[in-house]
């Protein structure tokens, strides 16, 4: 290899890693995908690592709580590790749990296993349709996070948004919110990225970003410019958490 080639090689490898030449290699910074759908945020993480975007940064694994997520064969095509995790209670239990125990019977007894299996720093929820219990939630503290479609307000639980126009909107919290928004006729809605705790999509918010919402807007056509925001914001709110745990 001529020195040149050894300075570039150097140069991407710091890029990937964030290691500095010389200095202690630090271990990355491991990301536990959670999916059940489309995996566009998945796919926005995958991408920004690729091209260099999140140093440091490695997915160690993707779950999917559904068989046919298409998030999975994201995951393939890049040679991330990807599981489909049955979530209906005891599945699967008998061929998995210890003899005359428990430990191992329930699905988020499963995802944690393998969660701290694959040695993950992080778990992002990356349009996950199951809710966490405070049990689970309680072995990564502040270590999960969320993407919502919807403006979630700094003080947690609150009922209204204040948006930058100075208009105030209702939170929409759950399952629903991209079409409650239509549905509650106000003009910007947006997107979020948040800490998971007990209570649904109401932890302490580390990004969010407003959407316009346009006259004869559709709930598909609304949520595909908020992915689109989602796509950025997912990735800023990795950078953000992993650049404090890395340095
Ligand atoms: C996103 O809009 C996210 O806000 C919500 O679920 C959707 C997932 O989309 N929680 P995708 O599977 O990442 O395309």
């Amino acid at each position: 290899m001529s020195s040149n080639e050894h300075k570039s090689f150097t140069s991407k490898e710091q890029e990937r890693t964030g290691n500095l030449p010389g200095e202690p290699q630090k271990s990355p910074f491991r990301l536990g995908v959670l999916i059940s759908g489309t995996g566009s945020n998945l796919q926005a993480l995958i991408d920004a690592i690729e091209n260099q975007q999140l140093p440091g940064n490695e997915i160690a694994l993707v779950v999917s709580n559904k068989a046919d997520a298409y998030g999975l064969q994201r995951a393939l095509k890049h040679r991330i590790p990807a599981i489909y995790l049955p979530w209906e209670r005891n599945v699967g239990a008998r061929f998995i749990a210890p003899p005359m125990g428990d430990q191992l019977t329930s699905p988020e007894s499963r995802l944690a296993a393998l969660l701290q299996l694959f040695q993950v720093d992080l778990v992002v929820l990356a349009g996950w349709m199951r809710i966490l219990s405070a049990a689970f939630l309680g072995q990564f503290p502040r270590r999960v996070i969320n993407i919502h479609p919807a403006l979630l307000p700094d003080d947690g639980t609150g009922s209204t948004y204040v948006t930058s126009n100075g208009a105030q909107i209702p939170v929409f919290r759950g399952l629903h919110a991209v079409q409650q928004a239509l549905d509650a006729g106000i003009k910007i809605t947006g997107s979020c990225v948040h800490y998971v705790t007990p209570v649904v999509d109401a932890g302490p918010v580390i990004c969010r970003q407003e959407v316009a919402i346009e006259d004869g807007d559709s709930e598909e056509a609304l949520h595909e410019r908020l992915k689109v925001v989602e796509h950025r914001l997912i990735v800023e709110a990795v950078r953000k958490l992993s650049e404090t745990s890395i340095n």
